[in-house]
């Protein structure tokens, strides 16, 4: 057995061994504002529920390992004490996780994500429409836990409002765990889903994506892409030139006699099967031949 003394190791090491054994955890798909009114969106799994009466739910935004700086979720809590905590299902795990992309403050990430902003009734936060449960807090403290890289930042919340989806209820007005379809997070890229076991989703933090709001209308709204599919489409830095997209076609017979139908129905069903299999520059490459 491996046994580890914690200020024996790297902070990156023990916080991969921490978070790949405590597993799945909730994703707590935190919705704030800054003083000036900028909504801000970003997932946190450091999340769970603490108490039914009072109503309390925490999650911690860290003080980021690499550079010491703290996360646009932490400040505006600072700023405007209240949050929307959404709830992430299946539906929605590639756009949360898109919205987890380092974008500089002021970023709307529920126009990067494709998500739609619901006033909320009591508090100033928006809520995602897409979420199934909807839970708008008050923050009742902070508790910065240290003051160096990694650290956490509890932030107390206290639900003054849920709101919940009556698709996701069962005939005795409860919450059914097949209808809700929640997602979770585990170690490294790993999420957890209950109808599927677990399954990846590469984390977009290494570049800034393009984000859903770039996304060329007649792609955006395909009758055939979903919220997911989109997810995948946002988190490329560039798109392909024409002749990166022309090499692609000419050296396929199969996108060639895809593309001469003139089918936008079939290049999108096209493109769906390259973002089942992850490859999100054929899909975009296929998405944009004329
Ligand atoms: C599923 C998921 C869970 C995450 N959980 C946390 C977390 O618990 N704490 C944290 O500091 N960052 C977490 N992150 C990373 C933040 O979402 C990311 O740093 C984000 O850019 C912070 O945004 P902000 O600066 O707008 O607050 C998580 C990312 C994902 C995709």
């Amino acid at each position: 057995m491996l046994s580890i003394n914690p200020k024996d190791i790297s902070i990156p090491k023990l916080h991969s061994y921490m978070l790949g054994a405590v597993a799945p955890r909730p994703i707590a798909f935190a919705s704030t504002m800054d003083k000036d009114g900028n909504p801000n969106l970003s997932p946190f799994s450091f999340f769970n529920v603490f108490s039914s009466n009072p109503p309390l739910m925490i999650f911690s935004p860290n003080r980021k390992g690499r550079d010491n700086t703290t996360k646009d979720t932490h400040e505006n809590v600072k700023e405007v004490g209240e949050v929307v905590i959404n709830v992430v299902n299946y539906d929605i795990v590639q756009q949360m996780s898109l919205s987890s992309t380092a974008y500089p403050k002021g970023v709307n990430e529920f126009e990067k994500a494709g998500l739609t902003m619901l006033p909320s009734e009591l508090v100033k936060p928006f809520r995602v429409a897409e979420s199934p449960v909807q839970f708008e807090c008050k923050v009742r403290e902070v508790i910065e836990l240290g003051q160096e890289g990694g650290a956490g930042n509890l932030i107390l919340c206290e639900v003054v409002k849920m709101h919940i989806k009556e698709s996701v209820l069962d005939e005795n007005g409860n919450i059914d765990q097949h209808k809700i379809d929640l997602v979770s997070r585990m170690g490294g890229n790993w999420y957890g889903r209950s109808k599927q076991g677990i399954f990846e989703v590469p984390k977009p933090l290494a570049v800034l994506g393009i984000g859903i709001d770039q996304i060329p209308d007649s792609i955006r709204w395909s009758k055939v892409l979903t919220g997911n599919d989109l997810g995948k489409l946002g988190t490329v830095e560039r798109l392909p030139s024409s002749d990166e997209i022309n090499e692609f076609v000419n050296n396929s017979i199969e996108i060639k006699s895809v593309l001469s139908a003139a089918d936008e129905i079939k290049v999108h069903q096209k493109a769906q099967e390259f973002l089942n299999n992850n490859e999100v520059l054929s899909a975009w490459k296929v998405l944009l031949a004329k």
